[in-house]
């Protein structure tokens, strides 16, 4: 370690563009079905039940933990969860389905706002139960879904690769769907600012369905909606992630969104894009998850690759640049993680 290090955690250091002892990782969907413990206790528990009860959460955010040398945990829950908190009725099968998809401004009218310690009190508590018993001084992130990744599954009602119900209800009624991303973006807001103070050491918005949208759509819907969400968070302190999926014609977009990291997926180079964000952003990713099938010799060659696109600046969180896949081999991960700290400590 040199002195310059100020974070004690890499991952937040690195969030910070500050120098770190090694290049700090996690994995996206790092806790979940790829883990034969996640299996066995699922086998038991629905999966709601899990982000429920606090007990359980912590439980599973914490069996990635105990695993690998991770540099960070992420809260074990969905995207779905708070919105489940505003009174809509979905079951997980195992992607989101909206009983009534949500097209009408009367429909939209009725949402409620977010309160988070009234409406998803177990999200704080598991928050409070994990904090103290994570090893190596690793910090939590808590997230919320992108408001327009929200939007998608609630206009569709269930997951698509297209979400084309949820594209032409930007164009035939903007307005309404300008009203739902407010709310929505208000109510992450509210969601993350208690999972802040609860414990959260850094918030992240997963957008998963950007790289549906043209430069214009994005800014005008979904970034937007991004910048009324952030803009409420600064005040936490914490670092504030973006993840754009399939955002490489965005990067121009989000260039000047006030956050500290940008995640993307692995379609595009790392290099590429800290050129187009400047040196005001740290960058987390981006892998990709189909890698971790490869051979050790070879994984090692395209973990490097990501090293070396992310360059010697100060302020990259290694990542994959989406989930990890069900099918993949635990020991994959760990040879990863074990890399990544290899190749880069100082
Ligand atoms: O380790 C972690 O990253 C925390 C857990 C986490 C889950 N969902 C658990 C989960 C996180 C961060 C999410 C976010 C999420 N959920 C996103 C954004 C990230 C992304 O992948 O793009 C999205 C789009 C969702 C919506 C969602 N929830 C889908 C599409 C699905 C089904 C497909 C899948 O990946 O399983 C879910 C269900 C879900 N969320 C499961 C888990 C572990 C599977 C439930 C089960 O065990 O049966």
């Amino acid at each position: 370690m040199t002195s310059t290090v100020n974070e004690t955690s890499a991952f937040l250091a690195a969030c910070r563009r500050q120098p770190v002892s090694h290049t700090p990782i996690w994995v996206m969907r790092q806790a979940g079905r790829y883990l034969p413990e996640y299996r066995e206790l699922r086998s038991k528990v629905d999966f709601e039940e899990l982000t429920r009860r606090p007990d359980l959460a912590a439980e599973v955010t914490l069996q990635p933990m105990r695993r690998f040398e991770l540099d960070a945990a992420i809260l074990f829950s969905d995207i779905m969860t708070p919105v489940q908190g505003m009174g809509v009725e979905l079951e997980f099968a195992p992607g989101p389905i909206v009983r009534a998809p949500i097209r009408t401004d009367a429909q939209i009218d009725a949402l409620p706002q977010l309160v988070p310690e009234r409406d998803v009190p177990f999200v704080m508590e598991s928050i409070r139960l994990i904090r103290p018993e994570l090893p190596r001084g690793a910090p939590l992130i808590g997230f919320a879904g992108g408001p327009f990744t929200l939007l998608c599954y609630l206009v569709c009602g269930k997951p698509s690769k297209e979400f084309g119900p949820a594209r032409s209800f930007l164009y035939a009624q903007p307005q309404s769907a300008e009203r739902l991303l407010d709310k929505l973006a208000d109510a992450m807001a509210a969601y993350l600012r208690a999972q802040a103070a609860a414990g959260a050491q850094a918030l992240m918005l997963f957008e998963s369905w950007a790289g549906l949208l043209a430069p214009p759509e994005f800014e005008r819907f979904a970034l937007r909606a991004v910048r009324r969400t952030m803009a409420a968070l600064r005040s936490t302190g914490v670092p504030l992630i973006y993840y754009v999926n399939q955002g490489s014609a965005l990067m121009e977009s989000v260039a000047d969104l006030d956050v500290d990291v940008i995640g993307v997926d692995w379609r595009s180079p790392l290099g590429a894009v800290r050129k187009v964000l400047g040196p005001g952003k740290a960058v987390q990713g981006n892998l990709d998850p189909a890698a971790l099938f490869a051979s050790s010799e070879d994984l090692k060659r395209h973990a490097d690759n990501v090293l070396t696109q992310a360059g010697s600046l100060p302020g990259h969180i290694f990542n994959l640049g989406h989930g990890i896949w069900p099918e993949t081999n635990p020991d994959a991960v760990a040879r990863l993680v074990d890399h990544v700290h290899d190749r880069t400590r100082k």
